[in-house]
């Protein structure tokens, strides 16, 4: 099985595989107003978080890969939020999706294109090798879709998806990787 790495960094970020360590930080994602507004999480118990982030790990131990807790690199070291990469059966196939969200306080500097940018390395770097990625948001997010865009996503089709109109966005290994 290819494995992704537990930690990496960008410029201003560090990624880190997810352990009791991120609780508390993962249930103030969960109850972020700015969050819950995008992704349907209502109602995100303690016990909720904790069965979210358990489903994660067993996700990393199936696959090799999956989310990772992103937190500042630098200053006060703050968990910014969650973003990586599963498994996800979706329109009858199953795709590897990229997801992310991110507190509130953080949007609009940036960070959520580096974390995707990121993201999108390790997912056609040396250890993971995927050969495709998928990603899908609300018609209405254009804030998601511009990260997918920047980060190198291209818009495949309108989708329903948990009954809300959806837009599907496809990125393919880059075809330089493969020449090494
Ligand atoms: C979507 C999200 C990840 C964006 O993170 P961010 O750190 O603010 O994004 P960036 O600062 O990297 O901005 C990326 C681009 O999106 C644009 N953008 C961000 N929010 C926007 C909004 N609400 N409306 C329109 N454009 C927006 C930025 O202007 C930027 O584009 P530009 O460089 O052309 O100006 C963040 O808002 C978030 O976590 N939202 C809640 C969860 C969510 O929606 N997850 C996705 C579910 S599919």
């Amino acid at each position: 099985m290819h494995r992704a790495p537990d930690t990496f960094q960008t410029p201003r970020l560090v990624a880190e595989r997810p352990g009791e360590e991120h609780f508390e930080a993962m249930c103030g994602l969960f109850n972020d107003p700015g969050v819950m507004e995008w992704i349907k999480l209502q109602n995100f118990s303690p016990e909720k978080t904790r069965r979210t982030m358990a489903a994660w790990q067993t996700h990393w131990e199936q696959h090799g890969f999956g989310i990772w807790v992103w937190r500042e690199r630098d200053g006060e070291r703050r968990v910014i939020g969650r973003g990586g990469l599963r498994l996800f059966v979706i329109d009858g196939r199953a795709e590897i999706e990229l997801l992310y969200a991110y507190r509130q306080e953080f949007w609009g500097r940036g960070l959520g294109t580096e974390a995707a940018r990121g993201i999108v390395a390790q997912a056609f770097g040396p250890q993971l090798a995927l050969n495709e990625i998928a990603a899908w948001t609300l018609k209405t997010n254009r804030g998601s879709q511009r990260v997918l865009e920047k980060s190198g996503f291209v818009y495949e089709r309108d989708i329903l998806h948990a009954d809300r109109p959806h837009v599907f966005y496809r990125q393919i290994r880059p075809a330089d990787l493969d020449k090494s």
